[in-house]
């Protein structure tokens, strides 16, 4: 099958599954409130629906998979789902992003299931402040997740840091030394206003730009290495050789390179963090379609995408947080810990 394009000619190569949209943190930039609705058991996609949609997705181009959740070591048995999806020849790159607090006991199942790689959010260094920000404890068992990644994907290992200030803006120098020390790739998160942020506002992002400031202050000159792709992280390097990564989703989106779609774990296709409508494949698949006929659907609708959700977001002038808690509360589908971060 030839490649698909959607209609501002950027092709499908990037899947993110949402495994669950459970989580064991209440972070205040994703799942800010008390009480969530969650999606019925009998929803979730079981790991053969997964595993089958994978590799009809592949047959549209996909090459990248990403599990995300809610927190993915939730779903019971994760790493059989992985294997499954690790077999598929098409797959170059399988990845998770994970809170780490399971990692410890899950790191030696995941990466003999063929897990190629792993993005641990890591966003303080302080146990205060790690209550304060995710309404549980933990810190501890987070950082030993961490060094088990370490030992299991030897330079493979990620960190995302969401920078919100007057929460977590006091240790950027920190957590860059931290990942400096141990060899990983840290990325610095601009707090973005989707799904579940409703206490975002402009005045608690912290910019790309004054990330920046903040580390050549301390370390000297950045180079900003220039790779064009369509990953949301543009690198940077120090004079040392230190690199890192700064996702600007706000100030300086990259919808125009978007080449991903999400997958709820009910089997709702989305083409973009933002949007509103989604495409039910679990309808397809427990209707009885063929894989021809799902990657129908998939084609045609991917060929009529125009979102840049992200983009448009900029273009507003008064901008608060994109849903209110209400409609949330309506669709759970709208959340980011749903539709995978
Ligand atoms: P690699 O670069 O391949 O390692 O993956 P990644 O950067 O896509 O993975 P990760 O899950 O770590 O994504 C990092 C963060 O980028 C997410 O947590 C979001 O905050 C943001 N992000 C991910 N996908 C999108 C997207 O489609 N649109 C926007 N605007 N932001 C996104
Ligand atoms: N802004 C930016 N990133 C977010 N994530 C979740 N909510 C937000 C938000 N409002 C991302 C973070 C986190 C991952 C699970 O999802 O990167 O580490
Ligand atoms: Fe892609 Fe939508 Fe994110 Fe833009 S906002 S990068 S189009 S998912």
């Amino acid at each position: 099958m030839q490649p698909v394009l959607d209609t501002l000619r950027r092709p499908l190569a990037n899947l993110r599954i949402s495994v669950t949209d459970r989580c064991n943190l209440r972070c205040a930039y994703c799942m800010p409130e008390e009480e969530y609705r969650w999606l019925p058991k009998e929803h979730l996609l079981r790991f053969e629906e997964l595993a089958r949609l994978v590799s009809v997705f592949a047959t549209l181009g996909v090459r990248k998979v990403r599990l995300t959740g809610g927190e993915p070591l939730l779903r019971h048995e994760l790493h059989e789902l992985v294997r499954r999806i690790a077999s598929e020849p098409r797959i170059e790159d399988l990845a998770l992003t994970t809170n780490g607090l399971l990692l410890a006991e899950q790191a030696t199942a995941l990466a003999d299931a063929g897990l190629h790689r792993i993005t641990v959010s890591l966003d303080t260094l302080r146990e205060d402040v790690f209550e304060a920000l995710t309404r549980r404890t933990g810190l501890a068992r987070v950082l030993e997740g961490i060094e088990a990644a370490r030992s299991r994907w030897p330079g493979r290992v990620k960190l995302d840091t969401v920078v919100m200030r007057g929460t977590n803006d006091g240790e950027i120098l920190p957590l860059f030394d931290y990942a400096r020390e141990r060899g990983l790739e840290l990325r610095f998160i601009e707090y973005m206003d989707v799904g579940g942020a409703t206490q975002w506002t402009p005045e608690a992002v912290v910019s790309r730009e004054e990330l920046l400031a903040h580390i050549a202050d301390r370390h000297g000159p950045i180079e900003h290495l220039g790779e064009t792709s369509s990953a949301p992280a543009e690198r940077f390097r120090l004079r040392d050789g230190t690199t890192f990564g700064v996702i600007a989703s706000t100030t300086a989106p990259f919808c125009s390179r978007c080449d991903r779609a999400r997958l709820t774990a009910d089997g709702m296709w989305y083409l973009c963090l933002y949007a509103r409508l989604g495409l039910d494949l679990r309808e397809l698949l427990r209707g009885g379609a063929s894989d021809e006929q799902i990657a129908q659907r998939l084609r045609s609708t991917w060929e009529r995408r125009t979102d840049r959700g992200a983009e448009q977001r900029l273009e507003e002038l008064a901008r608060g947080p994109l849903v209110g808690v209400e409609t949330l509360r309506r669709d759970p589908h709208l959340e980011m810990h749903t539709r995978g971060g």
